[in-house]
């Protein structure tokens, strides 16, 4: 077993991220000295799955802590941040759109984002989650590629800019198309349509990019310019005038998108 890291991690939090990392840190036996939870039923919850003991106060922090991870929510990690006591180790926060700056007055600080979306029960495959990292300098970089490296085979480095870039990307392929999918459920179920017979068609959508230029997979009207079809949509949208103005909006973008396309090729 290795020795890395020789002293023990301290988790804050006890939300989804909090709790898959300290699931994963007993799954392949990283020390940990325990984490922060301030809801008593989730704290309870978790000591009994992980095994691991809560506190609640940072003064419980180790000194010798060799990563604290600052699993809270975004607007938070600043204040808790300069709350946490001194330590040797390296302070992380885990958020996409935040500066790797919002943990002040810290020499030693990084970043270690998972570009996945998590929820706390999730079974999540590690083996399948990047995680972007950052760090204050070279040495604290080198750390964290190390710790990171534990977790996942997919470990890439990104500053802070490069970061919120790559989450507005996630928002485009995780949150819209999980909107969308939201509204093609109500759009079937609005005529009694069983909406998981659309499941197949969403499987193969999803199979279909990670093999192909999904610039190159477009079907359907639109893509086709086909008016009398999308006129027909935008009919019996008409009940429906935010679905209608979602279908229009994105119609138009594929067919600006295809000319781009068509242009460069
Ligand atoms: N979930 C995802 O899909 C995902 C993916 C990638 C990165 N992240 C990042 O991971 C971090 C944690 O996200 P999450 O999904 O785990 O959030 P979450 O489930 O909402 O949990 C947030 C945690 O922060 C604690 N907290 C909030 N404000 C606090 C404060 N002022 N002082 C102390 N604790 C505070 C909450 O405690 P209470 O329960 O007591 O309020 C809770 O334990 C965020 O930076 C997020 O951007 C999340």
């Amino acid at each position: 077993m290795s020795n890395f890291p020789a002293d023990p991690v301290f988790v804050v939090g006890s939300g989804n991220l909090a709790r898959n990392f300290l699931l994963k840190f007993r799954d392949i036996k990283i020390p940990v000295h325990g984490f922060l939870a301030r809801n008593k039923t989730l704290a309870k919850k978790i000591e009994e799955e992980t095994g691991f003991p809560a506190f609640d106060h940072t003064k419980d922090i180790p000194g010798n802590t060799s990563f604290c991870f600052l699993a809270v929510s975004d607007q938070a990690i600043s204040e808790v941040a300069s709350g946490i006591p001194p330590i040797s180790g390296i302070l992380i926060h885990h958020s996409g759109t935040t500066d790797i700056e919002a943990i002040q007055c810290v020499r030693k600080k990084g970043v270690i984002w998972p570009l996945q979306s998590l929820t706390a029960y999730s079974h999540l495959n590690w083996n399948e989650i990047p995680l972007m990292i950052e760090g204050s300098d070279k040495d604290v970089l080198n750390e964290i590629q190390k710790f990171a490296s534990l977790l996942s085979p997919i470990v890439e480095e990104a500053d802070s800019a490069r970061r919120v870039m790559c989450h507005l990307a996630a928002v485009f392929s995780n949150n819209f198309v999980n909107h969308l999918i939201a509204v093609a459920f109500d759009i079937a179920k609005s005529e009694g349509i069983d909406p998981t017979l659309l499941i197949p068609l969403i499987q193969e959508t999803l199979k279909r990019v990670q093999s192909a230029n999904p610039a190159d997979l477009q079907t359907g009207p639109a893509i086709r310019n086909d008016q009398p079809t999308i006129a027909r949509h935008q009919e019996l949208l008409s009940q429906h005038p935010e679905y209608q103005q979602l279908y229009n909006m994105l119609t138009s973008d594929i067919i600006r998108y295809r000319n781009i396309n068509t242009t460069k090729k």
